[in-house]
C-alpha cells in the first residue's frame, strides 16, 4: 500500500519537476545570474551557515539546496525521491560551478542513506515537504539522525491551519487539521509554480499533520525544540494563490479582516 502511493505521489512530482525552471519560483536563467531563492525567515530561523554542512530534505530541483552554498555553507546535500527533481540539480549545480560543493540523492526521506547520518550541522526542509509524509514520527528520527551532536533541524512549512483551505472566499476547507489517514485527491492538476501547465498524472495523496502533532514528533525523536514561530506575513504563500500581498509587501491570509498563520518554523537540536 505504501509503495503503490510513494510510487503514485512520485510521478505526480517528476511530472512537476520536468516542467519547472521557467516559471515565478523556479527561474533558473536567475538562477545562474546569482539569486539566492532562499528568504529572510530562512536565514533568521537558521542562522549563519558559514563553513557549515546543510542537508536539505525533500530538495525539489535544487535552488534553496544550492542557494545555501551562495550563503556560505562549506558543503550541501540534498535528497528527493524524485529522479527528474535530482537529475535538474545535479545539472544545476554543474551549470552554477557549484557542483564540487554539492551532492544530490534520489531516496525516500524515510530511508535516507546510512552514510548520511551524523555528518550535517544543519538539517533543513521548507514549503511544501510534510503534507508528503505518512509516518511523521519516522520523518523526524530520520532528520534527528543526519545530525550531527551539535547540529540543528530547520523546518519551515505550510501552517496545518493553512493547508485545510481550499479557497478564501467563501472559506472552504477540504482537507483535515490533524491527522486522519491517506487523503487522495484526484485533480491535482498543473502546479503551484506554473497553474496554467497542461498535466497527465493529476492525482495525490496526501497527509495531515497538527502543530502540536510536529512538535510531539521532533520532542520523540531526542530533539529539543529552541524556536517555534507562526507566520501570519510571510514573503511568500506557497505560492497557494490564497494569500494577497500587502502595502508593506507581505503576504496575509485573512478572513473577515483577521489574518491567520501561513507558516509555521521549528528549529530544534539534538537532546
Ligand atoms: C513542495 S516541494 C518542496 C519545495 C522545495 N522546498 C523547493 O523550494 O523547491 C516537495 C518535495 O518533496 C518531495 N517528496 C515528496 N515526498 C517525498 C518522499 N517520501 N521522499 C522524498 N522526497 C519526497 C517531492 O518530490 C518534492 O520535490
Amino acid at each position: 500500500m505504501r509503495g503503490s502511493v510513494l510510487s503514485n505521489n512520485q510521478q505526480w512530482w517528476d511530472e512537476r519537476a520536468r516542467l519547472h525552471g521557467a516559471d515565478l519560483v523556479y527561474d533558473v536563467s536567475a538562477f545562474l545570474a546569482g539569486r539566492s531563492t532562499l528568504y529572510e525567515l530562512d536565514h533568521a530561523v537558521t542562522g549563519s551557515v558559514t563553513g557549515q554542512d546543510v542537508i536539505h530534505l525533500q530538495c525539489h530541483t535544487g535552488m534553496d539546496t544550492l542557494s545555501w552554498l551562495r550563503a556560505g555553507a562549506r558543503r550541501v546535500a540534498g535528497v528527493d525521491f524524485s529522479p527528474v527533481a535530482i537529475d535538474k540539480a545535479t545539472a544545476l549545480a554543474q551549470s552554477a560551478g557549484l557542483a564540487d560543493h554539492a551532492q544530490f540523492y534520489v531516496a525516500d526521506i524515510l530511508d535516507l542513506p546510512v552514510h548520511l547520518r551524523a555528518a550535517f550541522d544543519v538539517c533543513y526542509a521548507s514549503r511544501g515537504v510534510l503534507c508528503w509524509i505518512d509516518d511523521l514520527d519516522e520523518w523526524m528520527r530520520q532528520a534527528r539522525a543526519v545530525l550531527k551532536p551539535s547540529g540543528r533541524l530547520v523546518l519551515i512549512d505550510m501552517h496545518p491551519l493553512f493547508l485545510m483551505a481550499d479557497s478564501v472566499d467563501p472559506l472552504v476547507l477540504d482537507f483535515p487539521y490533524a491527522a486522519d489517514g491517506p487523503q487522495r485527491f484526484e485533480n491535482q492538476a498543473g502546479s503551484y509554480a506554473a497553474p496554467e501547465a497542461a498535466t497527465e498524472h493529476n492525482s495525490t495523496t496526501e497527509y495531515a499533520h497538527s502543530l502540536a502533532e510536529i512538535v510531539t514528533a521532533a520532542i520523540e525523536s531526542d530533539l529539543t525544540i529552541d524556536h517555534l514561530g507562526e507566520h501570519l506575513a510571510v514573503e511568500t504563500d506557497g505560492p497557494r494563490g490564497l494569500a494577497t500581498r500587502e502595502d508593506d509587501g507581505l503576504m496575509r491570509w485573512r478572513h473577515t479582516g483577521q489574518p491567520l498563520p501561513i507558516m509555521f518554523s521549528l528549529r530544534a537540536l539534538p537532546s
